[in-house]
């Protein structure tokens, strides 16, 4: 699903927040991607979706080559991925019910339909009651629950989380990635990015480690593995 070959990142400043990343996601997989503060790990999420473009190195999502991918290809990249930011990024002035819809609008997906597709998702975290709402009345367990259904409205084969328990009381917590682990159930690739060194250990799932834009460890496949 995501393979991503001596990655390099350089910022302007000069920062150099990701040296030299080499790995694979295979389709299905959940992975828990840690490191501490400035590791490189929101930095690697938006290389995945093109917010960003390498300094060096190659990455392939879903098999297509981003180096090549041309602009008007971007939304569609991005309507493959869900994603969930780490200062979640409700739209303030929507409902919950709008803040859904409105990628979905969007694409050109009618009315009647987005309606069905948006309760049916605000029903699978557990928020319908909660549709007309807007987010400054939720807490931010709920908030959370709604930027994944928003993250998982278009079905995407891909959903990146960063640091989706950082608000989150620990039975929250939990929930939030009990369902992010029902998406891999369902055979929706996951990746965690989360500076909480103690979270992956809770969970059987593969753990990749980022520490000051190098990648330190990965206990799901040898790193060194194969060029894309
Ligand atoms: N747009 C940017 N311009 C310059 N430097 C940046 C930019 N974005 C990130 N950086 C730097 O890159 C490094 C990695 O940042 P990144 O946000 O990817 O870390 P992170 O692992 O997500 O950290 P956190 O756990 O705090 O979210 C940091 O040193 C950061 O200052
Ligand atoms: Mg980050």
């Amino acid at each position: 699903m995501i393979q991503i070959y001596r990655l390099t990142m350089r910022f302007p400043s000069g920062i150099e927040a990701l040296r030299d990343v080499s790995l694979r996601v295979h389709e299905g997989e959940l992975v828990f991607l840690s490191g501490r503060s400035g590791a490189g790990k929101t930095t690697l999420f938006d290389l995945v979706t093109a917010e960003l473009r390498p300094t060096e190195g190659q990455i392939l999502v879903a098999g297509r080559n981003l180096a090549t991918l041309k602009t008007a290809q971007v939304p569609f990249l991005r309507r493959g991925i869900g994603r969930l930011w780490e200062d979640i990024r409700l739209l303030p002035d929507r409902s919950v019910h709008n803040n859904i819809s409105v990628s979905l609008e969007i694409s050109g997906v009618d009315a009647r339909q987005a309606k069905r597709r948006v309760d049916q998702v605000l029903e699978l975290v557990g928020m319908e009651k909660h549709a007309a709402s807007y987010p400054s009345w939720l807490s931010s367990a709920e908030q959370q629950r709604v930027a994944l259904a928003r993250a998982i409205v278009h079905e995407p084969s891909l959903v990146l989380a960063d640091e989706p328990t950082g608000h989150l009381d620990p039975d929250a917590a939990h929930a939030i990635l009990q369902m992010l682990r029902d998406l891999k159930s369902r055979g929706t690739t996951v990746v965690i990015a989360t500076r909480d060194a103690r979270l992956p250990a809770r969970f059987e799932e593969r753990v990749i480690v980022l520490n000051k834009g190098f990648l330190i460890e990965d206990d799901g496949e040898t790193t060194s593995a194969g060029g894309v």
